[in-house]
């Protein structure tokens, strides 16, 4: 058997160029906690749809959507069928939320709708949030993802392009595609985790929270979260 070369010693002082090991060399993703969430969270989807700035609430909606709007839609959301995924923050506001939405009897074909809060922008939320939502309609046995926005959108566009989904631009519209694979082991896998960690950090936030509650006020504050 050939031995394997035996390393030399480096020189002192020489510069040499580090080896590329392709998975140990990379800068690992930050974790960002995304956990599907519930009916028991209406509150804090209306709170984050309503703190949007005008222009957002176009760009989210597709039109300006008004307060009133926003609660008809935030009342419409048919939880169960379609799948809504959250990141929290430390205070549990919802900072971003992506909508699966799931038309009755459609089979074939999810759409995905996001939105960020600005202080949570540029961090790869609405990245992490299309990717996520990607493998559960990929799970649920969808072929397809579909995204509408406005041609304007660029930070949107960004992502859908960079996922990979086939663009179409009509006038002051874009529609995308992204056709999905059939589902397999690892990305049921995938799924599984994402909601574990989603969920073991929102339970941890709401422990904080509380006693936090607990060390400042003595007792703990009435409507704290920990669902
Ligand atoms: C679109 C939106 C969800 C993006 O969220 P986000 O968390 O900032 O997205 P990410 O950080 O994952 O990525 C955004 C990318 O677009 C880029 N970007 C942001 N604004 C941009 C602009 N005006 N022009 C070009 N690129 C832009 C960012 O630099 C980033 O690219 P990078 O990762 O290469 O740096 C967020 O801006 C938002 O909520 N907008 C209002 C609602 C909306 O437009 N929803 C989409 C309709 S379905």
């Amino acid at each position: 058997m050939t031995p394997f070369p035996e390393p030399h010693a480096r020189a002192p002082g020489a510069q040499t160029p580090s080896p590329v090991l392709p998975y140990f060399n990379q800068r690992p993703a930050p974790i960002i906690p995304i956990r599907p969430i519930g009916p028991e969270h209406r509150e804090q989807l209306l709170r984050h749809f309503l703190a949007l700035s005008a222009e957002d609430r176009y760009l989210r909606f597709g039109y300006a959507a008004s307060d009133e709007r926003i609660r008809a839609y935030v009342d419409s959301i048919r939880f169960g069928q379609d799948v809504i995924f959250g990141v929290f923050n430390r205070k549990l506001d919802l900072l971003a939320v992506a909508h699966i939405a799931i038309e009755p009897g459609q089979t074939a074909r999810a759409e995905f709708g996001v939105s960020v809060l600005p202080r949570g922008r540029g961090l790869d939320i609405g990245t992490r949030l299309f990717q996520r939502a990607a493998i559960e309609a990929r799970n649920r046995g969808f072929r397809q993802l579909y995204m509408q926005c406005l041609s304007s959108n660029a930070a949107m566009l960004k992502i859908a392009r960079r996922a990979g989904m086939t663009v179409h631009n009509e006038g002051g519209e874009t529609e995308a595609y992204l056709a999905l694979p059939d589902d397999d082991y690892q990305s049921h896998f995938d799924a599984l985790l994402e909601n574990q960690t989603g969920q073991i950090d929102y339970w941890f936030k709401a422990l904080m929270r509380q006693w936090r509650c607990f060390w400042l006020f003595g007792r703990c504050a009435q409507g704290v979260e920990t669902a």
